[in-house]
């Protein structure tokens, strides 16, 4: 009989779908390992939940270790919930992420024959982002380490500026540089940073719903020379301060940065949007390229996070969709209509479909921006897809549909609306296994489609996220 305090050793087989990773012991028994372990090490835990058919055990050390182990480069590594992955090699990364969608694949969705191709690695997989979020805090998070440090030697507790400790959103951690982001990115944090702390401002925080200081958002452009930084606080906006700070931001950033923003936020809540701007140099926009396509991206837009990725993930949707001249495309859950934008030249027409508002008129700008004709856009919410037959017949009934749902999925009602309209091929860019699994099997129950392709592609290195893009065949 297993119980908890028991000491185990084990030898970790798979990668979980957070921190947990799975290993088995030699009676069968199941056991799920919490801490920084990589597949192949062999390692020695302490149990502390025993369930019927498995135990949840915590890493106690390292007894031998995997071949897959790297030195993660991050000082926050381990205390950081960003990229969890970091002590594990990039091509053992992408193989278990590969491995991950073909086991969701398999057990969720029944297909057993399917073989998921190699995951489309990063070109670069750090400093990839074009976005990061930093936020404030007035309750720094502390590693375990620091723990048992005397206070007094330690970086303030009440001012942090960085990340927020996995589900802590109350307290974040200090980040001195994020790896995933880029050189621009860490210069402004480290000039923010040292400016707020000089000039002693205050943090808001949700308990009084008071502060200042909420959170510091940078977006660079890959393939123009735009930097964006926008700094989130409470209203009202005091300009003398906030020019100070851009001066100290033009020092530290020479002619990089072209754009400065103050968003205004009067939410009860740590989200970085905010409700009006005021823009204190450039236009308050960055411009990004994906393909041959300019898109304007402003402080509070959606956009793609990884933007050499996002060319590849649509290159590769582009490829399977095998578009002919002539076709008629839906672009389903279209977001600001970068897909939409990105095919148009291959098909006769698209139909983007998306719930949120601001999206939906960023999508039509993006048209008008890029000088494309041949798209329409339209807000709704997909679980009402059934109710739009009419509209849908007089644009054209679909040759090809693209989907690209939330993490959730589609919605059922917009699944059986999609197999009444029945195109002959529906590509599915998801960025959950789970859910492809799920609705690719409400595709191919009934013989009505067949899927024949799985590419997934790494927008995300050390984290375990992985989009991917499935082709359902009509039989
Ligand atoms: C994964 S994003 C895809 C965005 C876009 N295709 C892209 O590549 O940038 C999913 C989109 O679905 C939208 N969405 C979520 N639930 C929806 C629903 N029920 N109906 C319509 N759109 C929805 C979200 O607002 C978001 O823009």
């Amino acid at each position: 009989m297993h119980h908890k305090g028991e000491q185990i050793e084990v030898t970790i087989a798979d990668a979980g779908d957070d921190d947990k990773c799975f290993a088995k012991l030699e009676d069968g028994m199941s056991v799920f390992v919490q801490g920084r372990v990589a597949v192949g090490d062999r390692v020695s835990a302490e149990v502390y939940k025993v369930k019927k058919n498995y135990l949840e055990a915590k890493l106690r050390e390292v007894l031998s270790p995997s071949a897959s182990r790297v030195e993660p480069p991050c000082q926050h590594f381990g205390v950081c919930g960003g990229c969890k992955w970091q002590h594990v090699d990039y091509a053992a990364q992408l193989e278990q992420k590969r491995k991950h969608v073909q086991d969701a694949l398999r057990h969720i969705g029944g297909f057993k024959e399917i073989i998921v191709e190699p995951a489309i690695a990063a070109l670069s997989p750090y400093h990839y982002r074009n976005k990061v979020d930093f936020s404030f805090s007035n309750r720094r998070y502390l590693s375990p380490d620091e723990m048992n440090i005397d206070a007094s030697l330690l970086k303030p507790l009440d001012f942090a500026l960085g990340f927020h400790a996995p589900q802590r959103y109350d307290k974040a951690i200090d980040i001195d540089e994020c790896h995933i982001a880029t050189s621009e990115m860490n210069k402004v944090l480290e000039t923010v940073k040292a400016f707020s702390q000089a000039k002693k401002l205050s943090v808001y925080s949700t308990d009084t719903d008071s502060g200042m200081l909420r959170n510091l958002v940078v977006r660079q452009s890959v393939h123009t020379d735009d930097l964006m930084v926008n700094l989130v606080t409470s209203p009202p906006h005091d300009a003398p301060l906030m020019n100070e700070l851009l001066a100290r931001l033009n020092d530290a950033l020479g002619e990089r940065l072209t754009t400065f923003v103050n968003g205004l936020s009067s939410r009860k809540n740590t989200v970085a949007f905010s409700e009006s701007e005021a823009v204190m140099k450039g236009d308050g926009t960055i411009t990004e390229r994906l393909g041959a396509y300019r898109f304007s991206i402003s402080a509070n837009s959606f956009f793609q996070t990884n933007t050499l990725q996002a060319e590849r993930l649509y290159e590769k949707t582009l490829e399977l969709a095998r578009l002919e001249k002539s076709d008629v495309v839906y672009d389903l859950y279209c977001g600001t209509g970068s897909i939409s934008v990105f095919i148009s030249a291959h098909c006769a027409k698209v139909f983007g479909i998306e719930m949120v508002e601001s999206s939906i008129r960023d999508a039509h700008a993006n048209a008008l921006r890029n000088g494309i004709t041949n798209c329409r856009f339209k807000m709704l919410d997909l679980k009402d897809f059934g109710k739009m037959e009419s509209e849908l017949k007089e644009f054209g009934l679909p040759d090809v549909v693209i989907t690209d749902p939330p993490r959730a999925g589609m919605h059922p009602d917009a699944v059986q609306t999609l197999l009444k309209l029945a195109p002959k091929r529906i590509v599915y860019v998801s960025c959950n296994p789970a859910s492809l699994a799920r609705d690719g099997k409400s595709f191919c129950d009934g013989d009505n489609y067949r899927l024949t392709e799985v590419h997934p592609v790494d927008m995300f290195p050390h984290t375990n996220h992985i989009e991917s893009v499935a082709v359902f065949e009509r039989l």
